[in-house]
């Protein structure tokens, strides 16, 4: 990375080694008010990471350089910032309302209408289903739908089912299958009746192995399970890019839902692959869900780029990977119904932006997409936190909670929130061994037994982290949320140079897994293996 700004960064590090987050909050009482930013209903407090206002000064002038706001309004009109692939990247269309002035326009085509068209049909299906107007071939309501995909067709929608579970029809249980280890589906079919069970095949491209290979032995079960073959039109959909294929696969194109290229897999949840979402929470809190996405399209479209939630999100995260060497990044979600979240956010993250050459091919020379990983709090507390606070490693956390519970046990709330609170504020002020000394004697301890558990005792803090808040867990504010996360990602793609939107990586591992596969149901391994893949696949074959 060769400009000015990036230097000027890495200078401004060495200078501020030393900085204490505590030290800096003592002296400037509007340090929290200074570092926290509120849109489309979503409250960011990033003061709890080791920046001054100087530091956000120069990471803004990256931001500037690295040419952010020309490469959003890029994407946004519709051009093919997708190089590797030639693709548009207009997933933000999906979430446009059609009275919106803003238009995405493709090759001189509004997309909009094409939205709009897919989004009609969904609610119609949805309602029927919902109403128990859509039976299956025996007459019965449907109870039960199950959604085949992996990836991008299965992670969004599964996060956001589980997120929304109280807004869920009552009658309507949503079941997800992604893995082809036939326990994922022998598990999910065991509890079902064909008879009231509808599935959707979820797939961009309709040709991922796991998906296809779940959808025949689902298909397979149905009949087996009495269902007719001609009523497998009343219990199969698709969703999908590619009509060839699904008519191949058996699926009548009437019952298939399409989508674009220019919608990547992983951010597909707003297009017809969130069909499970519409007919878990309605058609109405679908809509709800892609406002609040499109709320914080809005700002980052319009907000200038100091006072951009996206924007100072990325340029945080970019500061602890690139100047503080964090090399991981942990996803906290003080809300067990957010327990998809991080899963979510790995392929949204690490699929997009875990790249090491450029959008021109030459290797990066500095560091890009963090690990992301993460689980609910207070779940970590009982994990993983010890490392957080006292390990080698200083991971920076997003800290992600609702003011508000579903009302349901406010005690347990009122205790999540000061757990989730306690522990950002844990990791910043840590404890000194001053403090550590007078709490071991006030507990009777002698000078040799303190001065032997101190170090174990003490917290260095100074450990940053950012804390999201939403008023409560609402299809509007996670789709706000999600839309957040989107274009963070987007920002520092940009930022670290990668097409954020390809994903070549994928392709190796699912070639020899087709090589292997083949030689294992032959019962013969080729001699082009090396020693270890050969032991282990006669050792699988034995
Ligand atoms: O992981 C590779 C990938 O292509 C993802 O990008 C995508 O979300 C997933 O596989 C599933 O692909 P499809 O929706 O085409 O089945």
């Amino acid at each position: 990375m060769k400009t000015p700004a990036w230097a000027a960064l890495k200078a401004h590090r060495s200078a501020m080694q030393n900085l204490r987050m505590a030290d800096e909050f003592a002296r400037d009482g509007q340090r929290a008010q200074r570092f926290s930013i509120e849109a489309a209903g979503v409250f960011l407090d990033y003061s709890k990471n080791l920046i001054t206002p100087e530091t956000m000064r120069l990471l803004l002038a990256l931001a500037s350089e690295c040419g952010v706001a020309n490469r959003r309004d890029a994407m946004m009109a519709g051009e093919r910032i997708n190089l590797s692939e030639n693709r548009a990247v207009l997933h933000m269309a999906l979430r446009n309302p059609a009275a919106s002035a803003r238009k995405y326009v493709l090759d001189g085509v509004d997309v909009g209408a094409e939205v709009q068209r897919v989004l009609a049909h969904m609610r119609e299906f949805t309602q029927q289903v919902r109403e128990g107007i859509w039976r299956g071939g025996t007459g019965r309501e449907i109870t039960d739908i199950v959604n085949i995909g992996i990836g991008g067709s299965d992670l969004g929608p599964q996060m956001v089912c589980e997120a929304l579970r109280t807004f869920a029809h009552p009658r309507l249980t949503v079941h997800f299958v992604s893995n082809v280890d036939g326990a994922a589906l022998e598990r999910t079919l065991a509890k079902l009746s064909a008879d009231t069970t509808l599935f959707i095949v979820a797939s961009k491209t309709f040709t991922t192995q796991e998906t296809l290979t779940n959808a025949r032995s689902a298909r397979d079960w149905f009949v087996a399970s009495g269902g007719r073959a001609t009523d497998v039109a009343k219990h199969f959909v698709a969703v999908s890019t590619n009509a060839v294929e699904v008519e191949k696969f058996g699926i009548d194109t009437a019952n298939m839902f399409e989508f674009w290229d220019w919608v990547g897999g992983r951010y597909s949840l707003w297009s017809a692959i969130g069909l499970s979402i519409a007919l878990a929470i309605g058609m109405d809190g679908f809509e709800a869900l892609l406002a609040g996405a499109h709320a914080m399209d809005e700002h980052f479209a319009t907000a200038p780029l100091d006072a951009n939630m996206p924007v100072l999100l990325a340029l945080v995260g970019v500061w602890n990977v690139n100047f503080c060497a964090a090399n991981s990044q942990c996803v906290a979600p003080y809300a067990q119904d957010l327990h998809r979240l991080a899963a979510y956010l790995q392929q949204l993250e690490m699929e997009s932006n875990g790249k090491s050459v450029d959008r021109g091919g030459n290797a990066l020379s500095t560091a890009s997409c963090p690990v992301i990983w993460g689980e609910p709090g207070t779940n970590g507390q009982h994990a993983f936190f010890q490392l957080l606070h006292q390990g080698t490693s200083v991971i920076p956390v997003d800290f992600i909670a609702a003011t508000y519970g579903n009302g349901a046990l406010p005690e347990h709330h009122r205790l999540l929130l000061a757990n989730c609170i306690a522990q950002s504020e844990a990791l910043m002020v840590g404890k000194s061994e001053a403090e550590v000394h007078v709490e071991l004697r006030a507990k009777g301890l002698n000078a040799a037994e303190i001065y032997a558990l101190t170090p174990h005792k003490f917290f260095a803090g100074n450990r940053p982290s950012n804390t999201m808040l939403l008023d409560s867990l609402t299809p509007q504010s996670l789709g706000a949320l999600i839309a957040l996360y989107e274009q963070k990602v987007f920002v520092q793609g940009v930022i670290w140079g990668v097409n954020s939107f390809d994903q070549w990586g994928v392709e190796l591992g699912k070639q020899l897994a087709k090589t292997i596969d083949a030689e294992l149901k032959s019962g013969t391994v080729s001699g082009a293996h090396d020693g270890s893949t050969k032991a282990l696949m006669q050792r699988v074959m034995s």
